[in-house]
């Protein structure tokens, strides 16, 4: 029976609660600190509601907080914050498809990964805002799909790992972590974002119970 844990707060007070190596693999998605009105005013049609983003990129408080909690860690928009990571050779390319580039101005993101298993991964998973390789519904603007979180944990997870999200999103870190059977914590600022995350991840599983 896995544990899935959703946390309302601020993710570097929270993580100052928790015991060093507590989590065995942070999988995390801060803010970029980049374009986020833009994303506000282009994709609010879409969503039940628009929150003011926190587009506060974290910190070096964040980051000793993140790898005092866990053993290792997949962090998302790395080429954001270089300054504040040790040096790796281990990185995870997400292509998001032939046209994310014209639509968004990037092809894909990229990832630290604290592991030496694999210099570089490519992931390709179609998602360009409008054209998405799921049909779940998008909740939160910069929803990842849940089948990257569930490649990450496939190439760098064991049974038995706890998983940290200090980001929760739209949830699917959490969605990712119970189909594959990991106990797993988000932390979730936004009241209105963790709810939707929730509500989300709630569905999702009576949905699998049924299909089961
Ligand atoms: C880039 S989004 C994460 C998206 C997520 N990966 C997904 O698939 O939905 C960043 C999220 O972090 C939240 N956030 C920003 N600062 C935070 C903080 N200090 N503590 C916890 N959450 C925070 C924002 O509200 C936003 O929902």
């Amino acid at each position: 029976m896995t544990v899935t844990d959703f946390i309302h707060g601020d993710c570097v007070e929270i993580m100052k609660g928790f015991a060093d190596n507590q989590f065995d693999l942070a999988i995390v998605d801060p803010p970029y600190g980049i374009g986020q009105n833009w994303k506000k005013d282009k994709f609010s049609q879409f969503y039940d509601h628009v929150n003011d983003f926190n587009n506060t990129i974290p910190g070096q408080e964040y980051f000793d907080q993140l790898f005092r909690v866990s053993k290792h860690q997949i962090i998302w928009g790395c080429n954001y914050y270089w300054n504040f990571l040790p040096p790796t050779n281990n990185l995870i390319f997400w292509d998001k498809g032939k046209d994310a580039k014209k639509q968004f101005g990037s092809a894909g993101e990229l990832a630290y990964t604290s592991f030496t298993k694999y210099p570089l991964m490519k992931y390709y998973f179609l998602w360009n805002g409008c054209c998405v390789c799921e049909t779940t519904k998008k909740i939160h603007p910069h929803q990842k799909p849940v089948k990257l979180y569930e490649q990450c944990l496939i190439d760098f997870a064991h049974p038995g790992m706890k998983i940290l999200d200090t980001h929760l999103g739209s949830g699917s870190g959490a969605i990712a972590a119970y189909k594959l059977g990991y106990d797993f914590t988000g932390i979730e600022k936004d009241e209105n974002y963790l709810n939707d995350a929730r509500n989300r991840f709630n569905e999702t599983v009576k949905q699998l119970r049924i299909d089961f």
